[in-house]
């Protein structure tokens, strides 16, 4: 599952979609984590979609990563700062690709 401890382990590398990306990113197979509040490691996530389907109020947006070899679309989170931390994400996630820091 994604580092909890990410933002300690990994250098920020840019912005995509006016979400912080945590690197290190080599497109089109590395995507690193994107978002600080809520964190989604791009190389972990499969696209389930549970995350974007059942947050309450809507943090997630689906993008196209063509030629990842976990999956082609993943979730950004560009409302991250609506994030209410009820964890439901962090829960619900198959392979545990979300982090939410309620800090
Ligand atoms: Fe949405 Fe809850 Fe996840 Fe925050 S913790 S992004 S409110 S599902
Ligand atoms: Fe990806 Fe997990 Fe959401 S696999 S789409 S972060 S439920």
């Amino acid at each position: 599952g994604i580092d909890p401890n990410f933002d300690k382990n990994r250098e920020t590398a840019g912005e995509e979609n006016g979400v912080t990306v945590w690197g290190p990113v080599e497109p089109p197979e590395t995507l690193g984590i994107h978002g600080t509040h809520v964190a989604v490691d791009y190389d972990i996530c499969v696209a389930d979609g549970a995350c974007l389907e059942n947050c309450p109020v809507d943090v997630f947006t689906w993008v196209d990563t063509p030629d990842h070899p976990e999956s082609e679309t993943k979730v950004e989170p560009t409302r991250e700062d609506q994030c209410i931390d009820c964890m439901l994400c962090v829960d619900i996630c198959p392979v545990d690709a979300i982090d939410v820091d309620p800090g």
